[in-house]
């Protein structure tokens, strides 16, 4: 099956064309200099960026793919959660494509393909979800944090996600506390690099509790007081770095302590991570750490498949087609809400 992804959830347009579980093209747009100077994704800007980019984007993902709109055998598009007005964009081009070729048309969830893309690369080279199953997986973005629980080949359940912010806004809020640009994740990946993570003891909500729900605002406060405090430690480059390190140890020792807990208490062997905090390298590691020390088997995405993407839309929506799912009816609307059961 041939089949052409568009996802315009946030602030990356991106399109992709996918065949028998591989990525023959994704190209990917990123607005991240249009929104650095607001601090933040400016819903009615994104749309717009989108509108603008969505068809050459498309072009040339089906022209790096070598396949004409002839040759497509389905179209699948992010339907949720996400921005309402940018998810609109991608998701009711990809149905007006499918409706006009007469090809089957896909709503995804945007997690769920998070959830599936440590699957899309690697060993082997094809994605293959059936894999080390039953797997606990964590779902680290700028929009979620969750654990979900994968019984088998598309099909899973949530074991817990944040009652409040999610990892990556942790990140960039505290980031925009120190100043730094937005989003200040890959910035506190790497000025954290040469820094001491024990230089301050920053909390870590929820870690010593045994449910599967994270909490991030109280580390952002505490941030933000403690810089109210000590405003002098932000003229200093080294404390600036120390401070990254210090926040980054915190987030990340939450993240591995609860997944690796959540996957002895679930009894499987095989634990997963993905999305956009999955580029940081510090959680990369330590993950990889924990899991040999444990015996888990580990599968991190592709760093190129951590951030939002229209290849991990396309390989699910395959795989779901290939596997009898319906398609989506052409009256169903996005779904910016949509949590993942
Ligand atoms: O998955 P994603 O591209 O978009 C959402 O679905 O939210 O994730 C974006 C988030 C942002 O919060 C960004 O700061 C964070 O991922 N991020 C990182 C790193 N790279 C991206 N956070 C920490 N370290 C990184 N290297
Ligand atoms: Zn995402």
């Amino acid at each position: 099956m041939t089949l052409l992804a568009i996802e315009t959830s946030c602030d990356e347009t991106s399109a992709s064309v996918v065949r028998g579980g591989t990525i023959l093209s994704s190209i990917i747009s990123s607005q991240i200099k249009l929104h650095a100077e607001y601090g933040g994704v400016v819903p009615e800007l994104a749309a717009r960026e989108h509108l603008r980019n969505l068809v050459p984007v498309t072009q040339a993902a089906l022209q790096a793919a070598r396949v004409q709109p002839d040759q497509l055998d389905a179209v699948a598009a992010t339907q949720g959660p996400g921005l309402p007005t940018a998810l609109l964009v991608g998701f009711k081009a990809a149905q007006a494509i499918a409706f006009a070729r007469e090809k089957p048309f896909l709503g995804i969830h945007h997690h769920e393909a998070h959830l599936y893309s440590p699957w899309i690369s690697g060993d082997p080279p094809t994605a293959d979800f059936s894999l080390f199953q039953p797997n606990v997986s964590l779902i680290v973005s700028g929009g979620h944090t969750m654990l979900v629980l994968v019984e088998s080949e598309l099909k899973h359940s949530v074991l817990g996600s944040t009652t409040d912010d999610a990892a990556g806004e942790c990140f960039d809020k505290t980031g925009k506390l120190m100043g730094l640009p937005y989003p200040a994740g890959p910035e506190i990946d790497r000025l954290a690099e040469t820094g001491n993570p024990k230089a301050f003891d920053f909390p870590r909500p929820l870690l010593n509790d045994t449910g599967d729900d994270f909490s991030f605002s109280g580390l952002k406060t505490s941030v933000r007081y403690f810089l109210h405090d000590h405003p002098e430690l932000l003229n200093d480059a080294q404390s600036v770095r120390n401070l990254c390190a210090s926040i980054q140890a915190a987030i990340v020792e939450v993240l591995v302590t609860k997944t690796l807990r959540a996957a002895k208490r679930k009894g499987v062997r095989c634990v997963t991570a993905s999305g956009g905090v999955t580029c940081n390298r510090t959680l990369r590691r330590e993950l990889t750490g924990e899991c040999k020390n444990k015996g888990f088997t580990l599968r991190l995405a592709d760093q190129n498949l951590c951030t939002d993407n229209a290849g991990m839309i396309g390989v699910l929506a395959e795989r779901k087609l290939l596997a009898g799912t319906k398609p989506t009816p052409p009256d169903q609307e996005i779904a910016p809400g949509w949590e993942l059961a």
